[in-house]
């Protein structure tokens, strides 16, 4: 149903007149020029177009606009803050974590709520948290050792 839809997008309110069932992914991508969010296997089992809606990790493709009403999203273009990159990003960064990106906005996004909700992981919780996101590079290891390096560099702190 076509209807103004208001959400906050990366600390700013956004309202959009436009098909409440359309999906945020491509919402995101077409309507706010937002292309961090990737189109991957658009079934919700790459992790590749995951945002972060009302403070949890959700797969932007599989997620209606309808269900993004009222609440807060944060896309990979906000997780940095005040000019300085996310810890996340400066590990991915250090451990070269990323090879040719496509998965790396939907790596961070999930690595950083995971983080926020286990602040201390094993390296056996990290690699099964992000066997949840595919990697076509096969960047896996340096991903996780990038996740390890930030959550210590964080130490507890979200
Ligand atoms: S594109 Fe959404 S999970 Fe793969
Ligand atoms: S770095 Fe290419 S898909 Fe992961």
């Amino acid at each position: 149903m076509k209807r103004a839809i208001t959400f906050g997008l990366n600390g700013q309110p956004v309202t959009l007149d436009t098909d409440d069932d359309r999906t945020l992914l491509w919402v995101l991508r077409t309507d706010l020029a937002l292309t961090g969010a990737k189109y991957g296997c658009g079934e919700g089992l790459c992790g590749a177009c995951i945002a972060i809606v009302g403070g949890k990790a959700v797969r932007s493709c599989k997620t209606a606009l309808k269900h993004v009403e009222g609440k807060e999203v944060v896309t990979i273009e906000g997780l940095a803050r005040n000019g300085e990159l996310h810890p996340l990003q400066q590990a991915f960064i250090d451990h070269g974590a990323v090879q040719c990106g496509y998965c790396t906005p939907g790596m961070l996004l999930s690595a950083a709520v995971f983080l926020r909700d286990t602040p201390r992981p094993s390296r056996d919780a990290i690699v099964a948290h992000m066997e949840r996101n595919l990697c076509r590079c096969g960047a896996q290891q340096r991903i996780v050792e990038a996740i390890e390096s930030a959550a210590r560099q964080m130490g507890g702190q979200s």
